[in-house]
This record gives structure tokens, C-alpha cells and sequence, in this order.
């Protein structure tokens, strides 16, 4: 079996050469990357998400390390939709193969604005992140309503051909509902999880280490929950899953596209390891043939 035919994956009508796609806010345009991998490798890049206005984020410290993983409470700083279509889309689209916009907004009429805005960018799709933990407004008291969640999917839907994925906060009670509600209201594929919500403290100083209290979990330590919830959320719906949570190494990769991930994007682990999404998508084409298989056929083929 020829190497393209063993990696290569489906989400809707998009056909991705590989499985390893970026995670948001973990690659901002690319340009970080230049000096260690071609962006064309990959499957796809999953850009920061984009607001309509020019977003300074929270206070430091906003970063800290926590066993296994990262806490971050970035919220969303970005330059604002104008200024990504007119100076950091037109290189990216030089050097990726295929790039789905990561979207952000405080209310509906955010989303609905820049959406709008990339309808003629040429990008190939639109993540819609409705689960960011470290912002007031929107974000994550989107996705942490089905209702809320479907109707913003609904309104979004109306006004764009662009494959909607729909990227859900893990911090609800029933994220596998969320998902079926959103799925109703139209989303193309689904992004299961952003971060989980967690706090560090300084105990000398007793006080909280982030400026903003709590930060999204991110790295290895989230694996095991992210892949719960990628197994329930695909168990739920019909339409493709995308993953997140924690990949540091082609086991985590394979168990997520187990249990019913078409892809899968690295976040946290670029940082430690700029190349990793080369590595794991040799590593991924080695495993295939030794076990003679591919990707298409991993693809939701846990046994229970
Ligand atoms: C520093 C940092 C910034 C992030 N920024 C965003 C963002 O802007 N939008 C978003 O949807 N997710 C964002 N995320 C979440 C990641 O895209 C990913 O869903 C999460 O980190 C879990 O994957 P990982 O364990 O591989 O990092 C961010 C994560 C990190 C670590």
C-alpha cells in the first residue's frame, strides 16, 4: 500500500494526506515554525482563534507548568479578523496544504461578523470555538449550553458553505449531548475537547499562580479524558470527530482514532518538541504498515 493511500483521511467532503493536524493557539500563523518543519506535511493547520476585534488577552502570568502538562489563560489575544485576512492568511496559504480558521467571539453577533469575513478568504473551514475556559464573555458559556450552542451553529450555518466543526468544551456534564444538539443544528464535524479547567497556587505566596485565577489543562495529563470524551461524543453522532487533548506520542494518536477520530490535533507537545507532528506522522505511517493497516480502516474500529 503506497504511503498516501495508508495516511489519508475524510471529514466530510475535505480529503486531508494525513491525520496530524495542528492544534489551536498552539501554532499562530505558522511562522513560529518555519526553522523546523515544512507546514505542508501536515494534514492540516489549525490556526489561533480569530476575533473580530484586535484582543489583548488576560494579565500574566497566564502560562504555568503543571505535572505532565500546562495550564494557560492566553484568552484569545489575536489581532482581530482585518488584520489576520490582510497579513497572516496570504503567507499561510503559501506554506499549509489545507487551513481551517479557528473562530472566537464574545456574543453571536461576533461569530456571525467574522465568519462572515472569511467566506471569500479561500480557507478550507472553519473551527468554531465555543469552549474557550479563560474569557468572560462567549466562549465556553457558549459550549457549555446545548441550546445556546446550537443556536449560534444554526445562525452560523445560514450564512457560510464553509465546513463547520464545531470545538466543544470538555467542562459540561454530558458532553455526548451537547454533541447531538449540534449536530442537529447543522455542524459538519465535531472537536472534541478544548482544555479542562484547572487552577495552580503558589504556596508561599498563597495565591493563585494565573492573573486570571483559572487556565485551561492542556498535555499528556489530559489524554485519558479527552479520549473519554472522543469515545462518547462519537458514540452520539454521525457525523465525523475530530480530537484534542494531550497527544505526546502515536499510542495516544492511534486510541483516539480507536475510538472514532477521522484526525487528530497536536497542541501542548509542539512546544516541547516543535517537530512532533513530523515525527508522529512517520512513526503513524510505520505503524500502518507493520500492522497492515491505514488509517481509514482505524477510524472508530474499537473493539468492546
Ligand atoms: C497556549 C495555548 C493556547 C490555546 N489557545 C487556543 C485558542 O486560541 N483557541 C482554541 O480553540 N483552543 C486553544 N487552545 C487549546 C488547544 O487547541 C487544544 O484544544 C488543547 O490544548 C488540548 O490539546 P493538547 O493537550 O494537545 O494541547 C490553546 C492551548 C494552549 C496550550
Amino acid at each position: 500500500m503506497r504511503k498516501s493511500e495508508m495516511l489519508e483521511t475524510k471529514i466530510g467532503k475535505l480529503k486531508f494526506n494525513n491525520p496530524v493536524f495542528t492544534a489551536s493557539g498552539t501554532y499562530g500563523s505558522g511562522k513560529e515554525y518555519d526553522d523546523f518543519l515544512s507546514l505542508k506535511k501536515l494534514g492540516a493547520v489549525v490556526t489561533k482563534s480569530v476575533t473580530l476585534k484586535p484582543t489583548r488577552g488576560n494579565p500574566p502570568p497566564r502560562v504555568v507548568e503543571t505535572a505532565s502538562g500546562m495550564l494557560n489563560a492566553i484568552g484569545l489575544q489575536n489581532e482581530g479578523i482585518g488584520y489576520f485576512i490582510e497579513n497572516l492568511l496570504p503567507p499561510l496559504k503559501k506554506k499549509a496544504d489545507k487551513i481551517i480558521v479557528n473562530v472566537a467571539g464574545k456574543c453571536e453577533d461576533d461569530y456571525i461578523e467574522v465568519v462572515k469575513g472569511l467566506n471569500k478568504s479561500g480557507v478550507d473551514g472553519l473551527e468554531i470555538n465555543i469552549s474557550c475556559p479563560n474569557v468572560k464573555e462567549g466562549g465556553m458559556a457558549f459550549g457549555v449550553c446545548g441550546k445556546s450552542s446550537a443556536r449560534l451553529v444554526e445562525k452560523l450555518k445560514k450564512l457560510t458553505k464553509l465546513p463547520l466543526w464545531i470545538k466543544l468544551s470538555p467542562n459540561v456534564t454530558d458532553i455526548a449531548a451537547i454533541a447531538r444538539e449540534v449536530e442537529a443544528a447543522g455542524a459538519d464535524a465535531i472537536v472534541a475537547a478544548n482544555t479542562f479547567l484547572g487552577m495552580a497556587i503558589d504556596i508561599e505566596k498563597r495565591r493563585p499562580i494565573l492573573a486570571n485565577v483559572t487556565g485551561g489543562l492542556s498535555g499528556p495529563a489530559i489524554h485519558p479524558l479527552s479520549l473519554r470524551c472522543v469515545y462518547q461524543v462519537a458514540s452520539a453522532v454521525k457525523c465525523p470527530v475530530i480530537a484534542s487533548g494531550g497527544v505526546s506520542s502515536i499510542r495516544e494518536l492511534i486510541a483516539f482514532l480507536l475510538a472514532g477520530a477521522s484526525a487528530v490535533e497536536v497542541g501542548m507537545m509542539n512546544f516541547t518538541e516543535p517537530a512532533i507532528t513530523i515525527r508522529l506522522i512517520e512513526e503513524l505511517a510505520q505503524w500502518c504498515k507493520e500492522h497492515k493497516t491505514k488509517v481509514s480502516e482505524l477510524v472508530g474500529a474499537l473493539e468492546k
